[in-house]
């Protein structure tokens, strides 16, 4: 998610054909530059699922990296819990941190490798079409404990759309998900944040989904940095929070050393979306003022 135009890397575009979104979310049909992307393209059979990582050095730290230390906490949450989330009201130094538009071939197995020294589990919210695209990074995504979140199938603007397009949306993704990794999804982000009250109602009666927005926003998508989107999180961040990053964007994933580390050693504990939601404290009056409702 990004609630403004973003740039996709010339990698995912043109292996998703997707040409730019402009600002209100349409997508250019512009022709892709698929000359510049031919060192290995995930659009060839052969290649599905063997997406290696081999241009790149995972940042390993020197010395001790902190371990997140969890367990394994419930991630079943009624459906009364709410229909929209940007934090949740819970009791101790909890936290979820989640990665929109991804599976991307090369900065999502480098992610991953971050996470598992440190024993993070976090949130992807995926794009069902780059899912189709690389369905071996999913199955490993999940293979290792993380959490996967409905982004819809074309990242297009939500709110622009009709029940039956929104609908389409979130079952194609969730097919997507299905057919790659062999399992559903509880949460949904909608692509820049853009979601009617009344479209968030209809995918959390008809999919089971709450709609998960942010507390954190590094505004990692604008590449300021990996120091900066370190220090955006790190100084944004506080307990029940939700952080918004993007895998699909190298920057980011460097960051990510620092920024775990960061966090742990701050005493925060890190677990998926939809177990923070089962942590959720039941006090009257505070949910009305912690989630948004339009
Ligand atoms: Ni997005």
């Amino acid at each position: 998610m990004e609630n403004k135009p973003h740039k996709i890397d010339e990698s995912i575009r043109c292996n998703l054909n997707l040409g730019v979104l402009t600002r209100r979310g349409f997508i250019a049909a512009t022709t892709a530059t698929l000359a510049s992307c031919k060192a290995v393209s995930p659009l060839n059979p052969e290649n599905v699922g063997k997406q290696t990582n081999t241009n790149y050095r995972t940042p390993y730290a020197s010395g001790s990296v902190p371990r997140n230390n969890i367990g394994n906490p419930s991630s079943n949450f009624p459906s009364s819990a709410g229909v929209t989330f940007s934090r949740v009201l819970v009791s101790g130094n909890y936290i979820a941190i989640t990665f929109d538009d991804g599976p991307h071939p090369q900065n999502t197995p480098r992610l991953l490798d971050i996470l598992a020294v440190r024993n993070v589990k976090a949130t992807f919210y995926v794009i069902g079409r780059s899912v189709d695209l690389h369905p071996g990074v999913l199955r490993r995504t999940v293979a290792e404990g993380h959490e996967i979140g409905n982004h819809s199938h074309t990242h297009r603007l939500l709110s622009k759309l009709s029940s039956s397009e929104v609908r389409q949306e979130m079952q194609r993704c969730q097919e997507a998900v299905g057919r790659a990794a062999g399992v559903g999804m509880r949460t949904m982000r909608p692509p820049y944040g853009g979601l009617l009250q009344s479209q968030r109602e209809l995918v959390h009666s008809e999919f089971g989904y709450p709609t998960i927005l942010w507390s954190v926003d590094p505004l990692d998508w604008k590449r300021p940095g990996p120091s900066v989107v370190t220090s955006r999180i790190l100084a944004a961040t506080t307990a029940g929070g939700i952080v918004l990053a993007h895998d699909l964007h190298s920057q980011t994933v460097d960051a990510m050393p620092a920024t775990l580390d960061g966090l742990l050693r701050k005493g925060y504990n890190f677990v998926t979306v939809s177990q923070l939601i089962a942590m959720k404290i039941e006090t009257p009056g505070a949910q009305a003022s912690l989630t948004p409702t339009n």
